[in-house]
């Protein structure tokens, strides 16, 4: 017990005793002289951040992301030079639940990296799908509020998510992934990653090809039945967080293989789909995978709180050779990030050691709630000046890209096939993971009324007969 160094408040003053208030004689009341006492409830108090808006429960592990396939025809960023290794941290999470939900629910997961390189931090804030309900950012808050509570009833209801889903046919596709097998992993090690979005690569000459990421799990894809999860989740709504907080601690690091799709300038004018709409894949057959390095999880970190749940991603963050894609959703990520963080963790999230780059961070940006590091000390506060602060660099800017088309509230389901990607991914599957999807859909359409389960089997029999009927006939209709 001596050993132990001395208990201090936050002040740094040491405490006298920390089992016994301090009170008007041994059964009386307390004194408001016990500043002791009130500091350690009112921090209490505070001790709750607000929970992300989506993607509230999550676990997260530091690792390291290695080269071994050469982009640099493509890309001048610096972390894709051969053999390099960077420093990555990876958040996964659930997204529709609270943080208080079960691990193992079917749902879509969040594949959060963020790579420390030497010239910034870049953010690839991705899911486990390749692709995403809806195509156009108004209608993320609609979709978002459909998928949780019921404002009256405090439930979650079938009747909000396909009344949402059966107005937005781009939705069809990641509703296929979300109801079959793959909406249950069986943990975040066997599960892959995508960037979802299209992005961009820069290269040296300032050249642009457009861009998408893979991330394929070398734990092998694993799902979990209706029956597994049920079990699961009975004895464990931890199951995640578990399994990859164990495999870490026991040395057994797991792993994904990193692939790129390169599309050019001149391809993405030519696709019979727009390649910057969110709710389609680029096929593997025109435009092949290529294996540009192995991502690694090696680390747990040491405190949840300061490292998982303090954690800000942002699509925002990018470094010279990678830049962004005028996929409209993306646009939208770019600025709505930053802006919950702001709200959700402080002005001055981006110092606090997760997020923080682990190269020279210099600018003029100045005070805010909690800053905590220096706050550029002495140094000149604006620019340009004649004092030697830091300057921009032109080397980095992107090459211009050419846009054209009036201002104006383009219908994007206009001319949109909503339907042949859906039917596809329901066509490459095996008669019995079809039937495990048709009996999943049927059983969430559960208690739905009429008119909604009709306007939504007309989505799915234009993606494939099969698949609208076998709905139907498991809803007792012809
Ligand atoms: C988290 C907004 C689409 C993946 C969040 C958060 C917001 C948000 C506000 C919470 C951020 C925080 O508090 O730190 C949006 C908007 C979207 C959108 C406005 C579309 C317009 C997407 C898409 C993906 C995605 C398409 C995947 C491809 C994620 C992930 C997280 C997240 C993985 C959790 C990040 C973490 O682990 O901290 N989103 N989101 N989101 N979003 Fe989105």
């Amino acid at each position: 017990m001596s050993k132990c160094p001395v208990m201090t408040t936050a002040n740094g003053s040491p405490v006298a005793d920390n089992q016994n208030s301090l009170t008007a004689g041994p059964r009386g009341p307390l004194l408001a002289q016990d500043w002791q006492l009130f500091e350690k409830h009112a921090h209490f108090n505070r001790e709750r951040i607000p929970e992300r808006v989506v993607h509230a429960k999550g676990s997260g592990a530091f690792g390291t992301f290695t080269v071994t396939g050469d982009i640099t025809k493509y890309t001048k960023a610096k972390l894709f030079e051969m053999g390099k290794q960077t420093d990555v941290f990876l958040r996964f999470s659930t997204v529709a639940g609270e943080k208080g939900a079960a691990d193992a629910e079917r749902d879509v997961r969040g594949f959060a990296l963020k790579f420390y390189t030497e010239e910034g931090n870049w953010d690839l804030v991705g899911n486990n799908t390749p692709v995403f309900f809806v195509r156009d950012p108004y209608k993320f808050m609609d979709f978002v509020h459909s998928q949780k509570r019921d404002p009256r009833t405090n439930l979650r209801s079938g009747t909000m998510q396909w009344d949402f889903w059966s107005h937005a046919p781009e939705a069809l596709h990641q509703i296929t992934i979300l109801m079959s097998d793959r909406g249950q992993p069986a943990s975040y090690r066997h599960m892959n990653g995508y960037g979802s979005h299209t992005y961009s690569f820069i290269n040296s000459q300032n050249e642009r090809v457009w861009v998408k990421f893979h991330f394929k799990t070398e734990q092998g894809q694993k799902t979990n039945s209706d029956a597994q999860v049920a079990d699961l989740i009975a004895g464990d709504r931890e199951s995640h967080q578990r399994d990859l907080y164990q495999a870490i601690e026991d040395g057994n690091f797991p792993q994904w293989k990193v692939k790129v799709q390169i599309m050019t300038e001149t391809q993405a004018e030519a696709t019979s789909y727009n390649p910057f709409d969110l709710t389609k894949v680029w096929p593997h057959s025109e435009f092949p995978l290529i294996e540009i390095g192995t991502l690694e999880l090696n680390r747990n970190p040491e405190n949840y709180f300061a490292e998982v749940e303090q954690a800000a991603f942002t699509p925002a963050n990018i470094v010279p050779g990678i830049g962004h894609s005028p996929d409209k959703m993306l646009q939208m990520r770019i600025l709505s990030y930053g802006d919950a963080q702001r709200y959700r963790v402080g002005a001055n999230h981006q110092h606090l050691p997760v997020n923080a780059a682990r190269c020279p961070v210099r600018n003029y940006q100045r005070d805010g709630a909690m800053r905590f590091d220096g706050n550029g000390g002495g140094a000149v506060n604006y620019e340009p000046n004649s004092f030697g602060g830091p300057a921009e660099d032109p080397s980095v800017k992107e090459p211009a890209l050419a846009l054209d088309g009036a201002a104006d509230r383009y219908d994007h389901r206009e001319g949109n096939d909503d339907f042949t990607q859906a039917g596809n991914l329901f066509r490459i599957m095996g008669k019995e993971e079809q039937n495990r999807l048709m009996d999943t859909i049927a059983g969430a359409m559960a208690g739905v009324p009429e008119e909604i389960i009709e306007r939504q089997l007309g989505y799915f029999s234009k993606a494939d007969t099969a698949y609208g009927a076998g709905i139907a006939a498991r809803l007792q209709r012809s």
